[in-house]
């Protein structure tokens, strides 16, 4: 039977899931690690360790496995398998599936991670059928990615499709790419917590275990009246809703899902957004995209690792 392997890169923590052709899981692994602080040769190899581990645990021998898809933030070039900047890396210009194919026989494809989740809603998830849809990721980062005319687009250099680092204000707060305005940086958990600074003054935003703590505070003083925590939490909603209204504009998606698990917070998925998703849409022609919210977890992005490998084994037009 065919196993692929799935893997995630995410700032505090490697995970692995193998799946089979149906995306059932049949192994996984993590380790905890804090990844951008990792020598390269390091990293590699926790990615190998755990990959050796999920096949032990799917009993199957590596040398098994059809393919292997890593996902991870930012700027990938899925073609090459180039991550020209990602915050999980230590380094620019990082070629994983070069350094990966040594290790495996089996040819290996890294994807940014949002496109990822796409691939896992269009293979395994609600995107199954659908011709144009987006997805949008709302976690430490936000993230898109988008199926057109049933396949997932990602332009000329592969690097479009990013949702995050939209501009929605001229000179505007900074974001971690390092430039200005970026919708990221008024609706990430980082932003939350930045703008969150003068009433929770010790949230260490490095730490994910502070940070998880912090936007639960955030979130409490909010429930329990604060007018800043409020405020943080609306213009986070309107900035979310105004970044996919432009998306509408400029996609017109006949769905688009959100996913993470920041969707299950009913102060950043409010009606706010809704509201604020409804006036700068195109208001003209039939109603706008149908708006659902699948939060599956870990699972996603493994899941859509692997697919990225099954879509990379089966469909060589994916990368041309
Ligand atoms: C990164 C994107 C990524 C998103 C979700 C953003 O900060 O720039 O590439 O898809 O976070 O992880
Ligand atoms: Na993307
Ligand atoms: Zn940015």
């Amino acid at each position: 039977a065919l196993r692929v392997a799935g893997v995630k890169l995410a700032e505090h923590r490697i995970s692995v899931t193998i799946v089979d052709f149906s995306g059932e899981t049949v192994g996984e692994s993590e380790t905890a690690v804090r990844t951008r602080s990792q020598p390269l040769d390091a990293l590699v190899g926790l990615i190998e360790d755990n990959v050796r581990a999920a096949a032990k645990q799917a009993r199957i021998r590596p040398r098994d496995l059809a393919g292997i898809g890593i996902a991870l933030p930012g700027y990938v070039d899925a073609m090459t398998g180039t991550a020209w900047w990602s915050p999980v890396l230590a380094e620019p210009e990082v070629n994983l599936t070069r350094l990966l194919e040594g290790r495996f026989p089996c040819p290996v494809f890294a994807d940014n991670d949002a496109n990822i989740a796409t691939l896992a809603e269009l293979w395994f998830g609600l995107g199954q059928g659908v011709r144009n849809f987006t997805v949008v990721t709302v976690e430490h980062g936000v993230g898109m990615g988008m199926v057109l005319d049933g396949r997932i687009r990602r332009g000329a250099r592969g690097l479009g499709a990013e949702l995050g680092h939209m501009k929605v204000a001229l000179d505007g707060a900074p974001c971690r790419c390092g430039q200005r305005g970026c919708l990221e940086a008024y609706v990430a958990d980082y932003a939350l917590l930045r703008r969150a600074s003068p009433i929770l003054p010790d949230i260490d935003l490095a730490d994910p275990a502070r940070r998880r703590e912090g936007l639960a505070a955030l979130t409490t003083l909010a429930h329990q009246g604060s007018a800043e925590a409020n405020a943080i939490f609306r213009e986070a909603a309107a900035m979310l809703g105004l970044g996919m209204a432009n998306l509408v504009n400029i996609v017109d998606p006949g769905m688009i899902i959100l996913s993470g698990t920041r969707f299950r917070n009913e102060l950043l998925f409010s009606d706010i957004m809704a509201k604020t998703l409804k006036e700068n849409s195109i208001p003209f022609g039939p109603p706008g995209p149908e708006i659902r919210t699948h939060v599956w977890g870990d699972l996603l992005w493994t899941r859509g690792a692997a697919a990225l490998a099954l879509e990379g084994l089966f469909d060589d037009t994916l990368f041309g």
